[in-house]
């Protein structure tokens, strides 16, 4: 049966307990409005770990004055179905005022990784990622936390945070889920109309065309970013941020072809900001 909590003290006293009787500890953060994709990560977490924690925590540092934070979706009950489905033993609900007590000053900041691609029009948000995901950690002391690749860029500057800082905490970075027709599940999809969902389609598409052009033995990646640029812009209601190919590890566009890649893609489809990504490795 799931337990949930909402205290500190209470969710430590829990790890504690099943810690000295020998169990592994895994840990999953989210936002809530959970789908596949996030239970994909719990029961990647509960396949590795004899004691899964859902962290469900609205995090309200990393929203940008006009972004969607009033409007996320809140569905705990439904969360929390699907948290005992996919084999949660522990739910944690912190409130606000416990993650930001009064008179909070201190931010974890990673500096280059959060200033490029999202960062660069989402100012401040990977700073209250970094910041919420230190203070996750520290109050569950997991053996492995897990993150979607979805969010690439996300798991990346977490990895290098947890380097940097000596968190003795194994990251575990698992496949992005999709719906059937391409679309990478995504909690903010359920802003989308139905021509707007149609559009966000071209994201996959042109993260396909990316693929297959390595596949297919094209070594000219300017190229296949404008093939991208070329999909994407003729895609009605959809507004291109970036379509780029970067090193996993640094994020910095690279423009010859290299073992590990990543194709990363944002774009606005109507007043929603869709992201997807495809790691590609040539033959
Ligand atoms: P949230 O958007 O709720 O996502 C929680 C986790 O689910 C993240 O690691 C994200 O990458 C993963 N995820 C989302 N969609 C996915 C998909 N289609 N396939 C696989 N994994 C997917 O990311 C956050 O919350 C927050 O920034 C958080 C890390 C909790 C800090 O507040």
């Amino acid at each position: 049966t799931l337990e949930t909590v909402s205290e500190i003290p209470a969710l430590r006293e829990r790890v504690k307990s099943r810690r000295q009787q020998g169990a592994t500890i895994g840990f999953v953060p989210t936002m809530g409005a959970l789908h596949a994709g996030h239970t994909s990560l719990i029961e990647a977490a509960g396949a590795d770990c004899d004691f899964v924690v859902v962290s469900i925590f609205v995090n309200p540092t990393q929203f940008g004055p006009d972004e969607d934070f009033e409007k996320y979706p809140r569905v705990l009950e439904q969360d929390l179905a699907k948290c005992a489905a996919a084999g949660a033993d522990l739910v944690w609900t912190p409130d606000t005022s416990s993650m930001y007590p009064d008179g909070f000053s201190t931010h974890v900041t990673v500096k280059a990784l959060s200033r490029i691609l999202e960062g660069a029009t989402r100012t401040n948000h990977f700073q209250g990622v970094t910041t919420v995901v230190t203070k996750l950690l520290l109050s569950c002391l997991p053996d492995i936390a897990y993150f979607g690749a979805k969010d690439f860029q996300q798991q990346a500057i977490i990895r290098r945070m947890c380097l940097d800082l000596n968190i003795p905490v194994e990251i575990k970075t698992c496949p992005i889920i999709r719906d059937t027709d391409g679309l990478a599940l995504s909690s903010r999809n359920a802003y989308l109309s139905a021509a707007e969902r149609e559009a966000g389609l071209s994201l996959s598409r042109a993260l396909r065309l990316a693929e297959e052009k390595i596949a297919a033995g094209e070594t000219d990646l300017e190229q296949i970013k404008t093939a991208m640029h070329e999909l994407l812009q003729a895609t009605p209601l959809l507004k291109l941020d970036y379509a780029t190919i970067v090193d996993p590890m640094t994020l910095e566009d690279i423009t010859t072809i290299q073992p590990a890649m990543v194709a990363l893609i944002a774009a606005w489809v109507g007043a929603t900001r869709l992201i997807d990504n495809c790691q590609i490795n040539p033959a």
